[in-house]
């Protein structure tokens, strides 16, 4: 695991997309694993940039981590106004980039049968040869995608129930544009598990911001247990690159 402190939230976001561009660039058909969150928002703007300048993603394939029940959609429908995380990636990103649509992949939070759609999902990824790269923030329960404290670290994609603390820094994200109260949010997501993230061939995860210090510190450095999903970075096998700030760097012991 390779851990960078940057200066800032700016340059952990340039050198995330910079990162991300090496793979595209390297291997212009790269299955690409994407979080939502304000975290990835400055990555995403960078990575735009990019794709003005001429960086391709005409043959990439995307994988989200992640989606509400109860919103969402089917990607070969028109994209709908809802809360939804679909919506958020095709603002944020997608519709931005030459990206196919058939190539991008998020759970379908208004499928009929989620528990179907979390198995369609995991034979998705295998289908498509399995993710290279996966990007991932970290909620402030310790959190990688929607694996809140208690998800076994071999977990595969499965619905979800947030807790509270991740309902309260979720909610300005999901009224998004929308005004709606907090008391409405889905309670409810389908996540890919830990042990699916830990099949991906390399992690990329980020964390700004002092409110991510303790708990960044307790995935890092602290045990490595299914109460801080995310300390399963140290589980993995292949190249985990973390990329902090000086705020989410600041209660690591080493620096
Ligand atoms: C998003 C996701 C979550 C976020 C985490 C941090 O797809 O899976 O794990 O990465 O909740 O969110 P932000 O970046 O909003 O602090």
């Amino acid at each position: 695991m390779n851990i960078t402190i940057k200066r800032s939230k700016r340059e952990v976001s340039r050198a995330a997309a910079d990162h991300i561009a090496a793979l595209v660039r390297k291997k212009p058909d790269a299955v690409l694993g994407l979080a939502t969150g304000f975290t990835p928002l400055e990555t995403y703007r960078e990575l735009i940039r990019k794709h003005s300048e001429g960086l391709d993603f005409s043959h990439i394939v995307t994988f989200n981590l992640d989606e509400y029940i109860g919103y969402g959609m089917d990607l070969s429908l028109p994209y709908s106004k809802d809360q939804s995380y679909a919506r958020f990636m095709h603002e944020e990103f997608f519709r931005h980039i030459n990206i196919h649509r058939s190539n991008i992949h998020i759970p379908n939070g208004q499928a009929d049968d989620p528990e179907e759609e979390c198995l369609r999902y995991e034979r998705r990824i295998r289908k498509a040869g399995g993710i290279d790269l996966q990007l991932l923030g970290i909620g402030r329960t310790g959190h990688w995608a929607f694996n809140e404290p208690g998800t076994p670290l071999d977990s595969r994609t499965h619905i979800q129930t947030l807790s509270e603390t991740t309902l309260d820094d979720n909610h300005r994200l999901f009224f998004y544009k929308s005004g709606l109260e907090r008391e409405m949010m889905p309670k409810r997501s389908i996540t890919m598990g830990v042990g699916t993230i830990l099949e991906a061939r390399s992690l990329l995860m980020i964390a700004t911001g002092k409110r991510k210090a303790s708990v960044t510190a307790a995935a890092l450095e602290g045990e490595i247990s299914s109460l801080v999903t995310a300390s399963a970075i140290r589980l993995f096998k292949g190249p985990a690159t973390v990329l902090l700030d000086r705020g989410a760097a600041s209660a690591l012991q080493k620096q």
